[in-house]
C-alpha cells in the first residue's frame, strides 16, 4: 500500500480528493464530493475539432459537472470552498490513451535477457512504468499482452486506488499459434518452454479467449502474422487460419470484449479483417485492398510508427536479436508509408505506439511522427483521445472534456496544434478528478 510520503517523494500531487486515492477502496463511496475549478486558457474540444479560450470547467467527485466561458462563471453554481487550478496560461485537453502498451515490460530488457525475469518482477515493473506513463499524460491504456496475468492484477491494483497508474484495459495473455509470435521460441526443444497464451484449432482458441476472460481481461490480443521481436518468425507470414481467426473474434465478441490482433503482413492482415478484429496492431505492410477493407468495415488501425527507431539506435544494447534488427530494417520505413496511405484512404486511426517495446512515458514521442506522416495535429490528438476510447467503447464516460465524462484532464504550456511536440512534455495531470501532477 502506498502512503502519502511515498507519493510525496514520487512527486505526485493530492490536490484534490486525496482520499480518492488512499488506504481503503469505499474512500470514494463515503467521502464528500470534492469540488475542483479548472481555468483553461485554451481548451481543445476533441469532439468538434475546435479549440475554445478562456473556459471554465467544474469538476465533482471525480466528474466534469460543468464547462462555460470562463467570464461566466459567476452564474455557475460552484460552492466557495471549491479548489481552483488556474491554467489561464496554458492549453488543456483530455487525458491521452495508447492503444497498445506493455507495462509489465522493460525497454533496457529484450531477447534472451528477458528469460531471466519472473512474472512477479514483471508486475513489480509494471507498477513503475504505470505510474510514468500516467505522469507523461496518458491516463488510459490497452495492454496488449503479458505473460501471467500480471496485466490484470496491475490493472485491479490501479482500480482499487492501491498504486497510480493509468485507467488499464488489460488483455492477459496473448493467443498465439505454436512457434508464432506469441509463442517464446528462444529456448531449444529440450526446454519445453510454451507461452501461456498458445493454442491450436478452433476450439483450443476459444478455450484460450474462454480463460482470458475468466481471469479478468477486458480486451483480447491475438497473433496473425510473425513478428519483428520474436525469433524464427516471419513478418509476412499469417499465424492461424481464417477459422482459427474467427473463432476467436467470435467467441470474444460473445463475451463483449474487443479484439486486436498483432498483424504486419498483408495477408494475415486481410484475413483479420474478413473474421471481424476490431482493431489491427502495427498493420505494417497493409495492401490497398486491406485499406479498403479496413474501411468498409470500420476497424481501427493502431499503427506505431516511432518504434522503429528506438528499436535500430538503442536495440542492439537491450538484447534485440540481429535477426529482429534485420527484419525491422525492411519493415520500419514501410510502415510509416502505409500510415501515410491510411490517412489518404481515410481509415481510422488509433494512437497505439507499443511502449514497452521503448520505454515507457515516452509514449507522447510518436504524435510528431504521425504529423509527419500524414494527420493534421488536431486529427492526431482525437486518435489518442476520443477515437481510441470508441475504439475501446468507454467513449460514454472517457476521450474528451465533456460534462457528465470522468475528470481525465491535462495541460501543456505551448499550443500543440501550433508545435504538437508540446504533448512530449505534459505539465499537469488530472485523472478521476484527482492531481497526480502540477509543474
Ligand atoms: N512488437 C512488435 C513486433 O515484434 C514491434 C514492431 C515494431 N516495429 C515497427 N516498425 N512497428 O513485431
Amino acid at each position: 500500500m502506498m502512503t502519502s510520503l511515498k507519493l510525496a517523494a514520487l512527486g505526485v500531487y493530492l490536490l484534490v480528493a486525496p482520499k480518492a486515492f488512499a488506504q481503503d477502496n469505499n474512500a470514494q463511496d463515503t467521502d464528500p464530493v470534492e469540488t475542483s475549478v479548472i481555468y483553461a486558457g485554451e481548451l481543445v474540444d476533441v469532439e468538434t475539432g475546435r479549440v475554445q479560450t478562456d473556459r471554465v470547467i467544474v469538476v465533482e467527485g471525480g466528474i466534469i459537472t460543468a464547462i462555460g466561458a470562463r467570464a461566466a462563471l459567476a452564474d455557475m453554481d460552484v460552492p466557495a470552498d471549491a479548489t481552483v487550478m488556474d491554467l489561464s496560461d496554458m492549453t488543456v485537453l483530455p487525458g491521452l490513451s495508447d492503444s497498445h502498451v506493455h507495462l509489465t515490460s522493460d525497454a533496457s530488457i529484450h531477447g534472451y535477457k528477458r528469460l531471466q525475469v519472473s512474472t512477479s518482477a514483471a508486475a513489480i515493473t509494471g507498477v513503475v512504468n504505470a505510474e510514468k506513463t500516467l505522469m507523461a499524460g496518458f491516463t488510459t491504456v490497452r495492454n496488449l499482452g503479458a505473460p501471467g496475468f500480471a496485466d490484470i492484477a496491475l490493472m485491479e491494483a490501479i482500480d482499487a486506488g492501491e498504486i497510480a497508474g493509468p485507467n488499464m484495459i488489460s488483455a492477459g495473455r496473448s493467443i498465439g499459434i505454436t512457434g508464432g509470435h506469441c509463442d517464446n521460441n528462444l529456448l531449444p526443444y529440450e526446454y519445453e518452454a510454451k507461452a501461456g497464451g498458445v493454442a491450436d484449432g478452433p476450439w483450443a482458441v476459444r478455450t484460450k479467449v474462454r480463460e482470458n476472460n475468466k481471469y479478468g481481461a477486458k480486451v483480447i490480443k491475438f497473433c496473425g502474422t510473425g513478428g519483428v521481436l520474436s525469433k524464427g518468425t516471419k513478418i509476412g507470414a499469417q499465424q492461424f487460419s481464417f477459422e482459427e481467426m474467427k473463432a476467436i473474434v467470435d467467441e470474444a465478441h460473445l463475451l463483449g470484449l474487443k479484439v486486436a490482433v498483432h498483424a504486419h503482413g498483408a495477408d494475415g492482415i486481410e484475413t483479420a479483417i474478413r473474421a471481424g478484429v476490431d482493431s489491427v496492431e502495427h498493420a505494417s505492410l497493409i495492401s490497398d485492398e486491406g485499406l479498403r477493407m479496413a474501411k468498409r468495415k470500420g476497424t481501427y488501425l493502431s499503427m506505431d510508427i516511432f518504434v522503429s527507431d528506438y528499436i535500430l539506435s538503442e536495440g542492439a544494447a537491450a538484447g534485440i536479436l540481429e535477426e529482429s534488427l534485420a527484419k525491422e530494417r525492411t519493415v520500419g520505413k514501410a510502415q510509416r508509408e502505409r500510415f501515410q496511405a491510411a490517412t489518404r484512404a481515410g481509415v481510422k486511426l488509433a494512437f497505439g505506439s507499443d511502449a514497452g517495446v521503448y520505454p515507457h512515458g515516452q509514449n507522447g514521442r510518436q504524435f510528431a511522427y504521425m504529423v509527419e506522416w500524414g494527420l493534421s495535429p488536431m486529427k492526431a490528438i482525437q486518435a489518442a483521445t476520443i477515437g481510441n476510447a470508441t475504439l475501446f467503447d468507454t467513449a460514454e464516460t472517457h476521450g474528451s472534456i465533456t460534462v457528465g465524462k470522468h475528470a481525465d484532464i491535462i495541460a501543456v504550456d505551448t499550443d500543440p496544434i501550433a508545435d504538437i511536440r508540446a504533448l512530449e512534455d505534459v505539465e499537469f495531470v488530472m485523472k478521476d478528478g484527482v492531481v497526480y501532477k502540477n509543474d
